[in-house]
């Protein structure tokens, strides 16, 4: 059965954003048209880098508005070991999503259902090497797929194009299972290649340093949109 491709999401990642200006930089990226605020959460030990907690999510929730005050979606992406502690602390601090790598926690079930006991949507996220296998066992508890088309730890790295390959058979699984799955790209992506990621199969698309950093984020987004259309 093909479930209906849902509509696109532009996510933009705050990993690029300017980390002196965060509130600021959310509402304005928001007015420029983002569906989701993609919030990448690094502990310098799953990945080497170090990033942000709970109390900035906290912080940062008052501002995931729209200038007509619509909430906008807080899409926590965990690069952490262990997981189910900062989890719990992130759906506590406002996170809507929290998606998570399966090779970082010892039970990646039991941590699917902590981040839903909350009453928050959950995702697994999968690095360039990392199979779909543990979907066998998941699916149908998910509500995000995230692919990693860059090494998780930093922005501004090149896509890396086996990642199609992988969107292609993450989409199969979510047609198999029937259920409302979003399918979200991380990492490389830009107006010239977002297309062909769509193409595909994926409708939700980070895009950090493509967004921030540029003097006009409404028009990149556009830009974006105009590919997808
Ligand atoms: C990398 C992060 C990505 C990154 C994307 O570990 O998960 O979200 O911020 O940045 P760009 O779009 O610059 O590749
Ligand atoms: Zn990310």
């Amino acid at each position: 059965m093909t479930s209906a491709r849902p509509t696109f999401h532009i996510a933009p990642s705050i990993l690029s954003a300017d980390f002196a200006r965060l509130g600021d930089e959310v509402k304005n990226v928001i007015a420029a048209g983002a569906d989701w605020i993609h919030f990448d959460v690094m502990d310098n030990h799953y990945v080497p880098n170090l990033t942000f907690g709970p109390m900035i999510c906290q912080a940062l929730k008052p501002h995931a508005k729209t200038p007509a005050g619509v909430a906008v979606p807080i899409d926590v992406h965990l690069m952490v070991s262990p997981v189910d502690a900062l989890a719990g602390a992130f759906a506590d601090a406002g996170a809507d999503l929290i998606s998570f790598h399966p090779d970082a926690s010892a039970h990646v079930h039991r941590s699917i259902q902590a981040i839903k006991g909350k009453g928050v949507k959950a995702g697994l996220v999968f690095n360039p090497a990392e199979p779909l296998d543990v979907l066998e066992w998941t699916i149908d508890e998910i509500d995000l797929i995230l692919i990693m088309s860059v090494n998780p730890g930093f922005g501004g790295q090149s896509f890396i194009d086996s990642a199609l390959r992988k969107v292609e058979l993450a989409r199969k699984w979510i047609e198999r299972s029937g259920k409302d799955i979003r399918l979200e790209v991380d990492g490389g992506i830009k107006p010239d290649n977002i297309r062909q990621v769509a193409d595909a199969g994926a409708d939700t698309f980070v895009a950090g340093s493509a967004i921030f950093g540029k003097p006009d984020y409404k028009a990149v987004i556009d830009q974006m949109r105009v590919a997808l259309a």
